[in-house]
């Protein structure tokens, strides 16, 4: 597979995929969003286009920390993605960050999304790589290390706390790089854009020289299966106007 381009931090991010989704939008009204596993915030500065936003999470403490630190979700379900029975076709938008590495079966998901999806719909997937070498340690550590991880060094007062992160992972193979790609397929999916993001080295701290170095050397390690300079993967796409019949859902 081709080298990603990649993106140095999340507000960069952000500003990319927000300046996509009004592009792509403009010639809208209103589009309907789906934040599918929303959490606590919205992530997307939309100014300028009209949008409703439904959330779903499975977690309620979450969505209840969200209405109350918030309150912009026009509306909310409480309810597991894998098995949730939506209409199809209803989403302009579907927006999913950070979730599928803490479902098994993601694929069922997966297939959702496409259900969910409108012609000419988007799909925004955010996803720590799982082949990279900060996917490989959060798979390969247990949870508790990474409660203590978000408490001490991300300096997250409540983490590990009802509703609050860091919860368990996964990060079922369906969602790699090639998994994804694999989805696009089987879909006839246009995979418009495929990115990493790097927000784990921060250079400009001695510490962030350390994990430059330690995670090259990981990487070298592993014959270069890990790759280093990335730890999130964030996919643009879009589904087609004529994509595959819905009632004889392929397989690969
Ligand atoms: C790490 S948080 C990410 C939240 C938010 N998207 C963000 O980027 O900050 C993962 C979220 O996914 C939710 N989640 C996990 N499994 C889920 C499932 N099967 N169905 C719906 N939500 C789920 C969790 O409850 C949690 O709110």
């Amino acid at each position: 597979m081709r080298d990603l381009s990649i993106i140095e931090n999340s507000k960069t991010e952000s500003l990319l995929l927000a300046d996509y989704v009004r592009t792509h939008f403009s010639q809208c009204d209103c589009i309907s969003i789906l934040e599918a596993g929303c959490g606590q915030s919205w992530a997307l500065d939309l100014n300028g286009i009209e949008y409703s936003l439904t959330g779903i999470d499975i977690d309620e403490d979450a969505l209840a920390l969200r209405k109350e630190n918030f309150d912009d979700l026009d509306n909310t379900i409480i309810g597991d993605l894998r098995t949730l029975d939506l209409p199809d076709k209803q989403y302009d938008l579907i927006y999913n960050a950070f979730v599928l590495e803490h479902i098994e079966d993601a694929e069922k998901v997966l297939n959702n999304f496409y259900r969910w999806l409108k012609p000419n719909g988007l799909l925004i997937l955010k996803i720590p790589d799982r082949d990279s070498v900060y996917g490989f340690l959060a798979r390969n550590t247990p949870h508790w290390s990474h409660i203590l991880f978000y408490r001490h060094i991300k300096n997250c007062l409540h983490a590990g706390q009802p509703g609050y992160a860091p919860y368990p992972v996964i990060y079922d193979d369906s969602i790699s790089r090639s998994g994804i790609r694999n989805f696009c397929k089987k879909y006839d999916l246009e995979l418009i854009k495929e990115l990493g993001k790097n927000n784990y080295i921060k250079e400009k701290q001695v510490t962030g020289w350390l994990v430059k170095y330690s995670a090259m050397l990981m990487s070298i390690c592993s014959l270069g299966y890990l790759s280093w300079r990335h730890n999130d993967l964030v996919f643009i796409i879009r589904k087609k106007a004529t994509g595959p019949n819905l009632s004889t859902t392929p397989t690969i």
